[in-house]
């Protein structure tokens, strides 16, 4: 009896002896910024990551997830996670070349994917992990691609051909891509932050602007925004990315464990994608405040005509391997103007 009263003694003790001890344990906490609202598929997929991340680790990885801009802005960010000021982000592909990594705007190019399907053969096959590798020489550990989705044109007057587009200040991200494209309609290209635009719409210092139609809903573009046309001209996606030598620096377990809820994040964002920017459609259609043109064949491919040339105007930057080794995956043929050569 004294015996094992005194063994319980001993356990109480190394208990309360180890229960601290595993507290003091320092957790490692991942900042995680992007620059859209948590609503929009970006937002709810680093929420969904940040889920998964506790779970699996129990808690020993913390991710603190800063939407809308409320940490970096667009340049911001991306210098904030080459210096570790942050440790994880998923820009737009397009925000990628300002680092010099030029082939990041393969992505931009109009109309170069025709199905969801085949997208996924490049962004989730070889093609999407070679380019993941290219960001390691920038001290960045390229994680995986995911979906937001097709781009549709806005302004304050309606864009139902190219001639519509005569002259109009259109904000873009900065990409050469993109600036190419706004030319071939016949507009100026306005690089913007994100976190701007509404603003810059408001006060006229740009006319019009691309984005999906979860961006636009969920940043309130309706309000200040009369015209849409779903011209569906280009991809707007991801690449999740790390600071390399953060993600290089964790114990391997963690970072398997980490790996494995950036994995099911993916699945969970390319899922949620689609429908996110259908239901956000519906509900600019239903403020009644943009009106919604749905182009005719006719309309879409005088867009379609429009806009392919950037594919050979861009190859020399891009890299023509690449848009090729993409054409290949993708069955994409370009025609009349378009094409690498
Ligand atoms: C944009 O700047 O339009 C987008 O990159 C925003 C985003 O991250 O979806």
């Amino acid at each position: 009896m004294k015996n094992s009263g005194k063994r319980i003694a001993a356990l109480c003790a190394a208990l309360s002896f180890a229960a601290p001890l595993a507290a003091a344990e320092p957790q490692t906490v991942i900042r995680f910024s992007h620059v859209v609202a948590p609503e929009a598929p970006k937002g709810k997929a680093a929420e969904f990551f940040a889920g998964r991340v506790a779970e699996l680790t129990r808690g020993a990885v913390k991710v603190e997830v800063y939407a809308n801009s409320t940490l970096y802005k667009d340049k911001e960010e991306m210098e904030a996670l080459q210096l570790g000021a942050v440790q994880m982000l998923a820009p737009s592909v397009a925000k990628l070349a300002p680092l010099g990594l030029k082939e990041f705007e393969v992505f931009d190019l109009p109309y170069i994917f025709d199905t969801t399907a085949l997208l996924h053969k490049v962004t989730q096959g070889p093609i999407g992990a070679a380019l993941l590798d290219r960001l390691e020489p920038k001290g960045i550990k390229g994680l995986a691609f995911w979906d937001n989705g097709l781009k549709s044109f806005s302004a304050n007057r309606p864009l139902r051909t190219p001639a519509d587009f005569r002259d109009l200040k259109l904000r873009i991200q900065p990409s050469k891509v993109l600036e190419s494209q706004t030319r071939a309609l016949g507009a100026f290209p306005l690089v913007t932050a994100f976190s701007d635009v509404y603003q810059a719409l408001q006060t006229g210092i740009v006319d019009g602007t691309e984005n999906p139609h979860s961006n636009f809903y969920t940043q309130r573009m309706h309000e200040v925004q009369g015209h849409m046309t779903l011209t569906g001209h280009g991809y707007l996606g991801y690449v999740v990315i790390a600071n390399k030598r953060f993600w290089d620096g964790l114990p391997s377990r963690i970072r398997n464990l980490i790996e494995q809820a950036v994995k099911e994040a993916t699945v969970y964002a390319n899922r949620i994608a689609q429908e996110e920017n259908d239901q956000a459609l519906a509900k600019i259609r239903e403020t009644g405040q943009t009106q919604v043109h749905e182009p005719t064949p006719a309309e879409l491919a005088e867009f379609k005509k429009a806009l392919l040339r950037t594919h050979r105007e861009m190859a020399p930057r891009i890299g023509r391997e690449i848009i090729e080794a993409i054409y290949r995956e993708t069955g994409f043929t370009p025609g009349g103007d378009a094409g690498t050569r």
